[in-house]
């Protein structure tokens, strides 16, 4: 790592931390805790200050060339920074024509275009690609249900890569294939890790904390004249692949290949890579139906389906926590008692709170093959293979 990079690096690990946890307690005091605009101009105004100091170092420096994973650990950092800018409402960009941050901005974008990445931080810089020094990682603060929020995260993205990485190996073998059965558990035990992971975080993260002190760090925000929605823990390839490999969400679908469209960029280079693939297979459910014509009294055909069967429902399950658990419980629910003037941006990606809860609920019913006529639920598919399975 060279000189300006090591220490913006090492600023981000530390002061950066320090000054927004103290503008975290400043703001959870106050009765109003969404008032931010009003509280801490002093520590504001050095943030913001201190952070364009290394910035404007690694600008005249130019492009460093230091490979692919020195830059994209170097946009994240100047993402943090904008993501911090945003979230104590220094940026705002409702109120902006492009962003107030302009070597940042020139940085990010010169970063993103480069590694044809979208030119903010992404869920990966937090989780995936976090790097951590003497066990510490990278955090916006050192509040216990940040780094909770965070590691929880981290797990269920590696689950859910564990599961694509099982269901993707299915492909040149095929459905009838002996080792087939044990990809398709070892599918099965990762996503009931994620069912436990997911069941881990409901219980111990804290609402409020989340809802004030984490989750604004989430919104979108500008980087020169564009608007770039905030980071989720869905912008990863595995959870696409594994709707896709088992047939529950089609790529054919246009509002489900407008979601894969949108977050493809948000994905490291890698992903979108997997991603593409994926979308041009057949998927495992069509591949039962195709063999659920004449196959049914075969031994493989009974033992693989069962199993095929528990994976989509396991998928099923972890879908419907996400929705009904995490989102209701630390988003839905606070959100309730805010008043309409504070809930803009309450999402990462922007439209309007009942407008998103819509959207992943339809989510949610696709991965469960719910019985819905307005979606292209796969249900009927479902009922027709389940018919077919011996009852032993
Ligand atoms: C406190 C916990 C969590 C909350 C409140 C939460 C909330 C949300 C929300 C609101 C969205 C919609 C995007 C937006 O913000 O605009 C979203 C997307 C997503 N989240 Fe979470 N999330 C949580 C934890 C997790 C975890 C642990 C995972 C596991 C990897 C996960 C996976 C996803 C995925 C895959 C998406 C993209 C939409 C989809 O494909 O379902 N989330 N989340």
């Amino acid at each position: 790592m060279n000189k300006h990079v090591a220490a913006f690096d090492q600023w981000i690990r530390t002061r950066f931390v320090d000054m927004n946890t103290e503008l975290e307690t400043l703001y959870f005091a106050l009765e109003d805790r969404a008032a931010v605009e009003s509280t801490g101009d002093a520590l504001k105004t050095r943030l913001v200050a201190e952070g364009r100091d290394y910035i404007i170092e690694l600008l005249a420096e130019g492009n460093t060339d230091e490979g692919f994973d020195q830059a994209f650990d170097l946009l994240g950092n100047v993402g943090l920074y904008m993501a911090a800018c945003r979230r104590h409402d220094i940026t705002e960009p409702s109120r902006e024509k492009s962003s107030p941050l302009l070597e940042a901005s020139a940085l990010a974008l010169h970063l993103g275009a480069s590694l044809g990445v979208t030119p903010r931080f992404a869920t990966s810089h937090l989780t995936t690609h976090n790097s951590a020094v003497d066990g510490r990682y990278k955090s916006f603060t050192s509040l216990q249900d940040e780094y909770l929020f965070i590691e929880y995260n981290t797990r269920g993205v590696f689950a859910y890569k564990r599961a694509a990485d099982a269901l993707v190996r299915i492909l040149p073998l095929g459905i009838s294939h002996p080792t087939s059965y044990h990809l398709l558990m070892d599918a099965k035990l990762a996503l009931q890790d994620v069912i436990k992971i997911n069941a881990a975080l409901f219980d111990k993260l804290d609402t409020d904390r989340f809802f004030y002190c984490v989750r604004p760090y989430y919104k979108p925000y500008r980087v020169g004249q564009h608007e770039y929605r905030g980071a989720n823990a869905g912008d990863f390839a595995g959870i696409n692949e594994i709707d896709m490999l088992l047939g529950l969400c089609s790529a054919n679908n246009a509002s489900y290949s407008q979601l894969l469209v949108d977050k493809l960029l948000y994905m490291m280079p890698y992903d979108q890579a997997r991603l593409r693939d994926v979308m041009r297979r057949e998927s495992l459910l069509n591949l039962f139906l195709e063999a659920c014509e004449h196959k049914t009294d075969q031994e493989w055909y009974q033992r693989n389906l069962k199993l095929f069967l528990e994976v989509c429902a396991a998928h099923g399950e972890t879908a419907a926590q996400h929705h009904d658990q995490l989102v209701g419980k630390f988003i839905q629910q606070p959100s309730a008692d805010l008043p309409e003037s504070r809930l803009q941006n309450i999402t990462a990606s922007g439209p309007p709170l009942p407008v998103l809860i819509n959207s992943l609920e339809k989510l949610r019913d696709l991965r469960l093959a719910a019985p819905r006529d307005d979606i292209p639920s796969r249900h009927a598919d479902f009922a027709r293979l389940r018919a077919t399975l011996r009852a032993n």
